[in-house]
């Protein structure tokens, strides 16, 4: 080994072993097939919430912070089990609804819902709302606000943690990529991280103010291209690139 020659710091894939780069790749491949899943996931649980299918910032807002305007029973009242009874007397229960669904009036309409609903709504059915009775109807009647806070809480530490570990994994593969712009290249290892804490600070901040559900979906977008463009480039450079003697000692 010449000694005037500097030690090398971080070198170019194209100069790491075999068995790293293959490390790395295996990594890389399996990391974003998880992705994927995670974005299908987040699909099917976030997405036609607001009535249309694509995912919206609506959906978003209403994952978060609820419908506001809507309860359950108004909801379905006015969509899927519209056509089980009169106008009137929909119109009668989502008067009592919109009046507190309280126990004190319940007689009002106790009797449309043995008539009209029970038939069906009895309990005998475990996959569809019990209406027997005033607690089982006002469960129904319930303001939606939303998550709640616990299970944000919940979510919060698992996204912190394991989104950490994720970009960390990525972030130390892609350090030995080379970018002629050194500072896009420490942007794509920080957005990630960056976005996270936006993410999840939106998550509450949508509760009080739904426009955040704006930053959700960007920091999720942000999130997204920097892992694409890490795998990408990554695969790439390791396999592909034709390097420069000087990658060795620095990228
Ligand atoms: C012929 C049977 C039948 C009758 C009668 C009926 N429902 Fe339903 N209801 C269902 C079924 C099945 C579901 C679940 C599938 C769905 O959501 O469309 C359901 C779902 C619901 C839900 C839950 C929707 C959700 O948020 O998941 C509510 C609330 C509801 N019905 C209220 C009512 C009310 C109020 C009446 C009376 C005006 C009524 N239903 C009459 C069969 C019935």
């Amino acid at each position: 080994m010449s000694t005037n020659q500097p030690a090398p710091r971080c070198v170019h894939f194209s100069f790491l072993p075999l068995g790293q780069r293959t490390l790395f790749s295996s990594a890389i491949i399996v990391l974003s097939t998880g992705y994927m899943f995670a974005m299908i996931y987040i699909f099917e649980s976030h997405a036609g919430r607001d009535g249309n299918p694509m995912l919206s910032v609506n959906d978003l807002i209403i994952a978060y912070s609820g419908s506001k305007s809507d309860t359950r029973i108004e909801a379905a009242l006015k969509g899927p089990m519209a056509n089980m009874l009169p106008a009137k007397e929909k119109d009668e229960i989502i008067a009592w609804v919109r009046r507190g669904a309280k126990n004190e009036d319940f007689a009002t309409v106790e009797s449309i819902i043995d008539q009209r609903c029970n038939i069906c709504h009895d309990g005998s059915n475990p996959h569809i709302p019990n209406l027997k009775g005033h607690a089982n109807v006002a469960k129904t009647a319930e303001m939606d606000t939303g998550m709640d806070i616990f299970t944000l809480v919940r979510v919060s530490h698992i996204h912190l943690f394991g989104l950490t570990f994720i970009f960390f994994i990525m972030g130390t593969i892609f350090c030995h990529a080379y970018l002629k712009l050194k500072w896009l290249k420490c942007l794509i290892i920080a957005l990630p991280f960056l976005s996270i804490l936006f993410d999840i600070a939106s998550w509450y901040l949508t509760k009080i103010f739904p426009p955040f559900a704006y930053v959700v979906l960007i920091s999720g977008g942000v999130m997204g291209v920097s892992f694409g463009a890490q795998a990408l480039i990554s695969l790439y450079q390791m396999w592909f690139f034709k390097p420069d003697e000087n990658l060795m000692y620095d990228v």
